[in-house]
């Protein structure tokens, strides 16, 4: 009997319409489990530019450092895309969410749903079975280097990838410590032939090897990945890599899950853990019923499993969307090709079936 104070942070785009399917299986697994889940919301992103001029005020900073974990919906608007000379920007917040919190690790599982192996984009054959786990450095590297300016009256851009030995070692040893208990496999993915943060990362991973001599690790360039990734990835168990290239790489194996509205995602540091969808805000769906909001169920189930330590509770949502899959319901982005008696369904209709799902089990 656990009580837990969860932010919620719906954002732009389809980001209110997830997260309240999120929150929905928040309440309906407190109901039957006998967890008591508290709400409090917040604003980010284009949502609170509009109401306060910041995209991530400072009261809604404290909300998510007073609470047990966050939950976000997404961030990100039109208005700002094409139009550079917008300097206050929706995804600003969602960069100084992860850096103000410390959630320098960003867990993003691929997974592909059996019910759904006809549905992706790569062959039956190449993607049966495949599981990976994906530790994305998520506050450092290139997307928060410095200098990050313009020079010669606007002539030039300049980003830098910095790593510090301290970056690079918590975040392997989270990526280590999850091969544990998976299939004792880690694959370092750089750049270490071409840039000296790489050679770095590649320096710090190898010393702390030793001290997970269970764990086989490999090191894999990040070009090679990229092509590997769609090869054959069920060589791939844990994989960790720099920020921008995990950015990279994890929208691409989203195909081998079938859709990024499937990808759920869990931001953690040594405090309080955010979880997100790592799909995007799609505003050219938003408000139409036609989001798909398993990707933002399945992180909240990695909320009850990380954050509050609820196995039982996080398999039974993960089996309730297993079976809404079962019996045939699909958003529009997942119903693909195969199956049969498909029903193609709205937002409202997966999130009713994933809510009586959870309870017949
Ligand atoms: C993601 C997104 C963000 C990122 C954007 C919206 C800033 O693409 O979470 O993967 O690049 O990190
Ligand atoms: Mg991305």
């Amino acid at each position: 009997m656990g009580k837990y104070k969860i932010t919620v942070l719906p954002g732009d785009g389809i980001g209110r319409e997830v997260t309240e399917w999120g929150r929905k299986v928040l309440e309906k697994t407190g109901e039957i489990f006998g967890h008591e889940f508290l709400f409090e919301e917040g604003l980010i992103g284009h949502a609170a530019i509009q109401a306060t001029g910041d995209p991530l005020p400072g009261e809604t900073l404290e909300k998510c450092r007073r609470s047990d974990a966050t939950l976000l919906g997404a961030v990100g608007d039109p208005v700002y895309d094409n139009n550079p000379s917008l300097k206050v920007r929706p995804e600003q917040g969602l960069l100084k969410i992860r850096k103000e919190l410390g959630l320098y690790a960003n867990l993003r599982p691929i997974r592909i749903f059996d019910q759904l192996i006809a549905s992706s984009s790569l062959k039956p054959e190449v993607i049966r079975g495949a599981d990976i786990l994906f530790f994305r450095e998520l506050t450092g590297g290139l997307y928060f280097g410095k200098p990050s300016e313009r020079r010669d009256n606007g002539n030039v851009g300049v980003d830098t990838m910095i790593y510090s030995r301290e970056e690079v070692s918590r975040i392997a040893r989270k990526a280590f410590e999850a091969a544990q208990k998976r299939r004792r496999k880690l694959c370092s993915v750089d750049k270490a032939n071409v840039l000296e943060s790489s050679r770095l990362w590649r320096e710090v991973v190898q010393e702390i090897a030793p001290d997970y001599p269970d764990v086989t690790l490999t090191h894999m360039f990040v070009d090679n990945a990229a092509m590997q990734l769609i090869k054959n990835p069920l060589q791939f168990d844990v994989v960790v890599t720099e920020n921008m290239f995990g950015d990279i790489l994890t929208d691409e194996a989203s195909q081998i899950a079938g859709s990024l509205g499937l990808l759920p995602s869990a931001s953690i540091g040594d405090k309080v853990g955010l979880f997100e969808p790592v799909h995007g805000s799609a505003p050219d769906i938003a408000g139409k019923n036609l989001a798909n909001p398993m990707a933002m169920i399945l992180s909240v189930a990695l909320m009850l499993e990380i954050s509050f330590n609820l196995q039982k509770e996080a398999q039974n949502v993960i089996r309730a969307v297993e079976k809404t899959l079962e019996q045939g319901y699909r958003t529009r982005d997942i119903a693909g090709m195969g199956g049969e008696n498909l029903k193609v369904v709205g937002t409202v209709e997966i999130g009713e079936s994933i809510l009586r799902n959870l309870l017949n089990q």
